[in-house]
C-alpha cells in the first residue's frame, strides 16, 4: 500500500517524505528528484524536460508516468512507496489508479499538506541544498549550526534553478490550475487526509503520522 503526499511547491513534501520513509520503513519516490537527476546526467529524458523544469512548468504526463510505471512494476509488490510530487494532474491520478489496479496494488492514503501562500514563498526563496551532503536546508528556518556545518565540510549552499521568485510564482500558479483539483478527486475516492502543515517540521511530522493512523 502506497502513500501520496500532495501539496503546493514548498509545502514540505520532500522533507516529510524523507522522515516518513525512515520512520515507517517505506521508500521515497520523488519525480522531481528523478527528473533533476536526469537533467544533471544529460540523459535523453533530461535534455527533453530541462526547459520545462527551469521555467517551472510541468513536464509531459507520459514522461513521469513512464518513470512511475517502471518503479511500481519492478518493486511495487515488495516496497511501499511514498509518492512525492506525483501525481500532479488529473490525467496522472487516473493513470496511477489504472496502473495500481493492473498490478493488484493500492493507495493507502493521500495526504494533503496545507500551507498558506506567504509561508510557501518564504520556504522556497530560502531553500538551499548543501553541495557536499545534499542536505536540504533553509536560510530562514535551519539552525545556524546546520548552515555552518555545510560550509565547514567544504560545501556551498546552492539555490535550485527554479527557486527564483518569478519562477516560484509561476510554479504556484501551475499548482493551483493543474494540481489543486486532485484534492477533490481524492476526497471523492475516500483517500484524502488533510494536515495543517504550517508549523515546524517536527509538529508537521507528528500530525502526518497521526493522520495516517486515523
Ligand atoms: P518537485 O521537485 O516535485 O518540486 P515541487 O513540487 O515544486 O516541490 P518542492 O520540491 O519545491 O517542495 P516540497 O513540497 O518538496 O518542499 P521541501 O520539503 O523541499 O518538482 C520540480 C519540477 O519537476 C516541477 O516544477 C516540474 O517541472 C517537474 N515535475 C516533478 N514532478 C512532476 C510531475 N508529477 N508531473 C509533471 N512535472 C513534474 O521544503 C521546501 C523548503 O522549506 C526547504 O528549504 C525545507 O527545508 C523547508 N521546510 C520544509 N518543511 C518546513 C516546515 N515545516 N517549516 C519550515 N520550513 C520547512
Amino acid at each position: 500500500m502506497h502513500i501520496v503526499l500532495l501539496g503546493a511547491p514548498g509545502s514540505g513534501k520532500g522533507t516529510q517524505a524523507q522522515r516518513l520513509a525512515t520512520g515507517l520503513g517505506m521508500q521515497q519516490l520523488s519525480t522531481g528528484e528523478l527528473l533533476r537527476a536526469a537533467v544533471s546526467q544529460r540523459t535523453a529524458v533530461g535534455l527533453a524536460v530541462q526547459a520545462a523544469m527551469e521555467a517551472g512548468s510541468l513536464v509531459p504526463d507520459e514522461t513521469v508516468l513512464g518513470m512511475i510505471r517502471e518503479r511500481l512494476a519492478a518493486d511495487g509488490a515488495t516496497t511501499q512507496f511514498i509518492l512525492d510530487g506525483f501525481p500532479r494532474t488529473l490525467a496522472q491520478a487516473r493513470s496511477l489508479g489504472d496502473l495500481l489496479a493492473n498490478l493488484d496494488q493500492a493507495l493507502r492514503a493521500v495526504v494533503y499538506l496545507e500551507v498558506d501562500f506567504d509561508s510557501l514563498m518564504k520556504r522556497l526563496t530560502g531553500r538551499r541544498t548543501c553541495s557536499e551532503t545534499g542536505q536540504v536546508l533553509n536560510i530562514y528556518y535551519s539552525s545556524q549550526a546546520d548552515l555552518d556545518a555545510c560550509r565547514e565540510r567544504g560545501g556551498e549552499l546552492l539555490q535550485r534553478d527554479d527557486d527564483k521568485e518569478d519562477t516560484i510564482r509561476h510554479r504556484l500558479e501551475v499548482y493551483d490550475r493543474q494540481t489543486a483539483p486532485l484534492i477533490e478527486h481524492y476526497r471523492d475516492e475516500g483517500l484524502l487526509r488533510i494536515v495543517d502543515a504550517d508549523a515546524d517540521v517536527n509538529t508537521v511530522y507528528r500530525r502526518l503520522t497521526e493522520a495516517l493512523q486515523g
